[in-house]
């Protein structure tokens, strides 16, 4: 018999499946659902600052929040009007009277101020810990990069004077010093980092001469920028990592746990597949382990992270050269 079970921020969970912030928990009986398949732990779909800003000035017009960020706008017009804070507590509430598993909340944040407030209101609610979601489009042409890390610490430093439940930072890997900043970040007393975000990306239809986004949901393919980060910062940071963008499969789970990583985050594969894609790649990650005669994820947990790895010029290398890439 394997050991599924992983510690990740202070929780035990039973596997290291995370179900990731979306649309896919935004009620309790999706949230029923998934822990019924194998979810080990949920991530609320996020409340947005401007969300929450908006309501707590409610005279503030729709307009004013138009130059934050698209994504803000288009979720205060289509959102807000039918989801409010209180909901998203009714939310917190409910579903820890529903399931078992650890119901983490989530805020969507570009700076910090009196939002904040409402931090201590979802610790209220019952959240077991609350995930950042911070993203600060590094677009500014007067802003340094210490200027604009400066702004993640800020945040983090804010919220975790006010609440006293483990906090996770979930971020982009737009950071001119990559591995410094986020190891630093870890040293904040924060309990989690969620390794990457994936954003909205802008396409052209060229018949239409139109903007619009493409690919909502990831590829398989897509894992590797968090694979080749999470190998080089599992074993240099201070706190727990989560891998999250294209893992969609039980293989994906295990690179991400042979690089370092606690948990993962899973999102596209359930919306593409179900929730019964998890009860999939569970019996997947089993059956890999029994081959391989590992009883327990920590047997081979950041087995080929960076400095145990034979060869490290896999993560270090970008640049194709014909003996590593095979192709001229
Ligand atoms: C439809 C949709 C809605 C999402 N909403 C949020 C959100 O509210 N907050 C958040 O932090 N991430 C959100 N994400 C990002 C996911 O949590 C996840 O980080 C991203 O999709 C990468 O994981 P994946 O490759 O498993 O999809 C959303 C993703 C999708 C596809």
């Amino acid at each position: 018999m394997v050991n599924l079970s992983t510690k990740y921020m202070g929780f035990d969970l039973k596997n290291p499946l995370i179900i990731g912030s979306s649309g896919l928990t935004n009620s309790i009986d999706k949230i029923k659902d998934l822990e019924q398949k194998g979810a080990a732990a949920v991530v609320l779909k996020s409340l947005f600052e401007e969300q929450i800003m908006f309501e707590i000035n409610n005279n503030v017009n729709v307009s004013d929040v138009n130059n934050s960020y698209p994504e803000a706008h288009d979720y205060i017009k289509n959102f807000t009007k039918d989801n409010s804070v209180g909901d998203y507590l009714k939310l917190i509430k409910g579903a820890k009277k529903e399931v078992k598993i650890p119901i983490f909340a989530s805020i969507n944040c570009v700076s910090f101020n009196e939002w904040t407030k409402i931090a201590k209101d979802i610790e209220k609610a019952g959240a077991d810990a609350l995930e950042l979601n911070v993203f600060i489009l590094p677009s500014d042409i007067n802003t340094t990069s210490e200027a604009h890390e400066k702004m993640y610490f800020e945040i983090i430093e804010e919220i975790k004077k006010s609440i006293k439940i483990p906090v996770a930072l979930k971020i982009g890997y737009y950071f001119s010093g990559l591995v410094n900043t986020i190891q630093k970040f870890s040293w904040t007393g924060i309990n989690g980092l969620v390794l990457f975000n994936r954003f909205y990306t802008p396409d052209i239809n060229i018949d239409t001469m139109k903007l619009n986004v493409s690919n909502v949901y990831s590829t398989p393919e897509e894992i590797s920028t968090s694979l080749r980060w999470i190998a080089m910062l599992s074993n240099k940071v201070n706190c727990d990592i989560s891998a999250s963008t294209g893992v969609h499969n039980y293989e994906g789970v295990v690179k991400q746990l042979l690089v370092g990583a606690k948990t993962v985050q899973l999102c596209s594969t359930i919306y593409k597949n179900g929730p019964q894609q998890l009860e999939k790649i569970l019996e997947g990650l089993t059956k890999w382990m029994e081959r391989h005669n590992y009883k327990s994820l920590d047997d081979f947990r950041g087995k080929l992270s960076l400095g145990k790895v034979e060869n490290p010029v896999f993560y270090h290398r970008v640049q194709y050269m014909k003996h590593l890439s095979g192709t001229d």
